[in-house]
Parts: C-alpha cells; sequence; structure tokens
C-alpha cells in the first residue's frame, strides 16, 4: 500500500500527525509538501498527489487545506479521481464505500489533528460496496 499526501499552510500540522500514524502502519507516504506555514497555493500540492493517483504510483490520496474545498475542487478535475471532502469518520467511510473515493481532502481548520487521523483511518478501513453504486460512479464523468 502507497499513499500520497499534500497540503497547504493551513494543513502541516494535520499533515505531519497523518504521516507519522501512517508509517507506523508500514505504509509508504510520499509527502509532496508544504511543510512550513507560510502561506503557498494549494493547487500546487493537489496537483502531485493526484497525478500520483491517477497513474498507480499511488493507491490513494491525502490532501488537506482550511476548509477542504480548495482541495476537493482541484482534485476533482482529474479525469480518475473521486475525492471526497471528509470532516467527520461516517462521512470518510461512506465516501469509499459509495463514492469509491480516491483521494479524500480534509478542513485543517475545522478539526482536531487527531480527527484529521481518525478520520482517514475511517476511509482506510472501509470497502467499497460496488453494485448500485458503480452504476452511479459511472455516470460521473461527463
Ligand atoms: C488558505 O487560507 C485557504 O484558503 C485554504 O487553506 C483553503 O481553505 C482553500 O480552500
Amino acid at each position: 500500500m502507497k499513499v500520497s499526501i499534500g497540503a497547504d499552510h493551513a494543513g502541516v500540522s494535520h499533515k505531519q500527525f497523518i504521516i507519522e500514524a501512517i508509517e507506523k502502519q508500514g505504509i509508504e507516504v510520499t509527502n509532496y509538501g508544504t511543510d512550513s506555514e507560510d502561506s503557498v497555493d494549494y493547487p500546487d500540492f493537489a496537483h502531485p498527489v493526484c497525478e500520483d493517483v491517477s497513474s498507480g504510483k499511488a493507491d490513494f490520496g491525502i490532501l488537506i487545506c482550511g476548509t477542504a474545498n480548495g482541495m476537493t475542487m482541484t482534485a476533482n478535475k482529474h479525469k480518475d479521481i473521486r475525492c471526497g471532502l471528509c470532516w467527520e469518520t461516517e462521512i470518510a467511510a461512506l465516501t469509499k464505500q459509495h463514492n469509491n473515493a480516491n483521494v479524500i481532502a480534509l478542513p485543517a481548520r475545522f478539526i482536531s489533528v487527531e480527527d484529521g487521523w481518525n478520520i482517514t483511518k475511517a476511509y482506510m478501513d472501509a470497502e467499497y460496496e460496488g453494485g448500485r453504486h458503480q452504476r452511479r460512479v459511472d455516470k460521473i464523468p461527463c
């Protein structure tokens, strides 16, 4: 299992906490930054993560910004990316189970660093259910 992660300046602490927690599970993480609180532009970190997921270099991606809206909007411009905005664990599980999300976006200004990991774990532990959901997922591209 390989994971790629990126954040803007709002999500640095959340990103670091998640990286350490994921690595403890023996999962390889590619960190695209940012790694300081100097102001940056979230698309610069969303695109490389999404490219890794699209190319198969990563099994899924994690994006973090203040609201998660900018990261979600950017990620979903990528043809093969389904990015769910996840602010709590049940939503995170459901975006895997129903939407087969391959990227999650976390709103750092609205969740604790611990909840950032709990939400990520809920997504990782969930399974895509397929069936009727595949019909809907197939209709997402326009
Ligand atoms: C940065 O201040 C903020 O705009 C960004 O983190 C994010 O919330 C954008 O959607």
